[in-house]
């Protein structure tokens, strides 16, 4: 069984597809993919030789070896483009994830499909993904263990943009259909009013404190209005 992260990952790779993931620690999501018949090429890279070693253990425990290739390589430097279709990132900072694709020569294929999981500095990925021509097709927010996550699906398109402020904070996130979506929002909203809290103390930064809670009140629209029944 994958946690809810992973388990949205994989709702997005397109079966029948070659996956390559990356930072694969314990290989959970490639034996699940082959496992579950999603496809039958995999390969689970990591930058460090010990999670590649239990990777290679799991691996052959679910007897999937010849599907799934290990590889010791930083980020997709040791694969080639014919080698993947769907390229998955999970468990990453954002800005590592952003490193990672910006630095592989082949990513800016309209073929290629990321699926992107990042546990911190998730607005910083959705801009940086925008201003290089990579758009946010979908994404799926899941809310696990008192934290808040969002698995994109991206794709390069070639047409660059700059994401005002409320779109990299929210991302694709009010169209998804997850029932995790409001929880996800409230939470986005919630910190931006946290951040204002702090500035408002150092009465210098009244200015910046409002912008914060302007934010957070546009995210709160987001969300369904209460109903009379959740007010009685
Ligand atoms: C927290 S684990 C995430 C495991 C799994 N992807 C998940 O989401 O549950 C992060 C993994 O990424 C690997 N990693 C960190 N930097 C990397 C890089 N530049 N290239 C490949 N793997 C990397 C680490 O060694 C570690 O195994």
């Amino acid at each position: 069984m994958l946690d809810l992260r992973l388990a949205a990952c994989a709702r997005f790779i397109r079966p029948g597809h070659k996956v390559c993931d990356i930072g694969t620690d314990h290989a959970y999501l490639p034996c699940f993919l082959v496992k579950n018949q999603i496809t039958r090429q995999v390969i689970a890279a990591d930058v460090n030789e010990k999670p590649l070693s239990c990777a290679r253990a799991h691996i052959r425990e679910q007897g999937f070896s010849e599907q799934i290739r290990t590889l010791l390589s930083d980020g997709l430097s040791g694969i080639r483009a014919e080698e993947a279709d769907d390229i998955v990132i999970a468990g990453m900072g954002g800005e590592l994830i952003a490193r990672i694709i910006l630095s592989c020569p082949w990513a800016k294929d309209p073929q290629k499909h990321f699926i992107l999981q990042p546990m911190t500095q998730a607005d910083f990925l959705r801009h940086t993904l925008a201003r290089h021509g990579f758009s946010i097709l979908k994404e799926e927010p899941v809310a696990e263990n008192g934290h808040f996550y969002s698995v994109f699906l991206c794709q390069w398109t070639g047409e660059a943009q700059e994401l005002d402020e409320l779109s990299a904070l929210v991302g694709k996130v009010p169209q998804s259909s997850s029932p995790h979506r409001d929880a996800y929002l409230s939470f986005q909203a919630d910190r931006m009013e946290r951040i204002a809290d702090g500035l408002s103390r150092s009465q210098k930064q009244n200015e910046l404190a409002e912008h914060y809670r302007t934010l957070a009140a546009d995210i709160r629209k987001l969300l369904p209005k209460p109903g009379k029944d959740d007010i009685l």
